[in-house]
């Protein structure tokens, strides 16, 4: 499921899918790709519909990860369940054979195998990988009895009834694929899992607590880049950091610089002396002049931070320039190719 269009993620996913995302120097994507590949995946069929071209670019037919990939373009997106039924043209599966449905934007390291266990035990229509958080008002809270059984479907509701929430994998019997109404907008966790409830159908959930993340803000973002660096998230595809840093090739980092927290320095980077770089992610040809200081942010590809600017939980896009002295604080997204004047932007401390 890479269809959707990232808008929590603005201005980053303006030119790049939310799944395309470089994370810890790969595409967001490809950490899932690699564990469903270990996990004994072999063919994936990829539901596109926003700039689904950029899909095929970079993954072609798999071979280049050791999967079979396929691609099936939505003109107009079809919602989370749609775009599951459209996709399943590219089924090769028999109709009691269990497929695997993943939401393109998580991290996860739950174990694949298990939940198709589980679902196989049970003879689900369909198996839900859920996980517990903190606030389940941004997830789709999904209360079970004691068997297993989902009992309702509650999304990004203001009063969650459980912080048990769906993280975005599911197991279904290929078969049921085929109930989903065709060649229209149908939402799995608004329509289509309710309407199965409503039939009888067992739904089950599969309850693990492994890492688990879902990458749709900046400051999921950083939070996962920054764990696959340090390692709290392991992927089969990042190597090489060291002492809380990833550097990709040919980037530059000053002496005097201190770069640390799970930062990933792109290629090409630039980081002058004494600059401050912590828990951030540097997209390639990003420049940080010295004394700047930039904490908990994402540098977008070929932006330059100026000497002395602060940044603390902010967004860059692509090729901006932010002009000496200034100060960008608390989720503040400063669109592509935008130059800010020097020190235009303060923030007030006695307020
Ligand atoms: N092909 C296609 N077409 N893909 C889509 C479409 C569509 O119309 N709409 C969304 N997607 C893809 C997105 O690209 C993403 O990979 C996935 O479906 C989920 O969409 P999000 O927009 O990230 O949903 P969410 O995070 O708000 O909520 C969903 O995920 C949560 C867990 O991360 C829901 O499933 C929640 O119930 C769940 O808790
Ligand atoms: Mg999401």
């Amino acid at each position: 499921m890479v269809g959707g269009q990232g808008t929590r993620l603005r201005p980053l996913t303006l030119s790049t899918p939310k799944p395309l995302l470089p994370m810890a120097g790969v595409p967001l994507l490809e950490h899932q790709l690699t564990r469903a590949r270990e996990a004994g995946v072999r063919r994936i069929v990829f539901a596109t519909s926003y700039r689904a071209e950029m899909f095929h670019e970079a993954f072609g037919d798999g071979s280049r990860l050791g999967l079979e990939i396929v691609y099936v373009t939505e003109e107009e997106p079809l919602g989370t369940a749609g775009a599951i039924r459209n996709a399943s043209e590219a089924l090769t599966c028999g109709p009691s054979d269990p497929v695997l449905v993943l939401n393109g934007d998580i991290l996860s390291s739950h174990d694949l195998n298990a939940q198709l266990a589980a679902h196989r035990k049970a003879d689900a229509a369909v198996t839900l990988h859920l996980t517990l958080v903190e606030d389940a008002r941004r997830y789709g809270a999904v209360p079970t009895a004691p068997n297993g059984r989902v009992l309702a479907f509650v999304e990004k509701s203001p009063n969650p009834p459980t912080n048990q929430v769906n993280a975005g994998c599911y197991v279904f019997r290929r078969s049921v694929i085929d109930e989903i109404p065709p060649d229209r907008v149908v939402s799995a966790e608004y329509e289509f899992f309710p309407a199965l409830l409503a039939d009888g159908a067992v739904i089950i959930g599969y309850v693990e607590a492994a890492y688990w993340l879902d990458v749709g803000t900046p400051a999921a973002f950083v939070r996962g880049a920054c764990d696959l660096v340090n390692g709290a998230m392991t992927s089969p595809v990042v190597s090489g950091a060291e002492h809380g840093v990833l550097v990709l090739d040919g980037a530059f980092i000053a002496p005097s610089a201190r770069v640390g927290g799970g930062t990933t320095v792109g290629e090409g980077v630039r980081i002058g002396e004494k600059a401050e770089v912590e828990s951030s992610v540097l997209f390639s040809g990003a420049v940080v002049e010295s004394g700047a200081r930039v904490v908990r942010s994402v540098i977008g590809r070929g932006a330059r931070i100026s000497s002395g600017a602060v940044l603390v939980d902010v967004v860059i896009g692509d090729g901006a320039s932010i002009g000496p002295g200034n100060e960008l604080l608390n989720g503040l997204r400063v669109w592509p190719g935008v130059e800010l004047p020097p020190m235009a932007v303060r923030f007030s401390h006695d307020a």
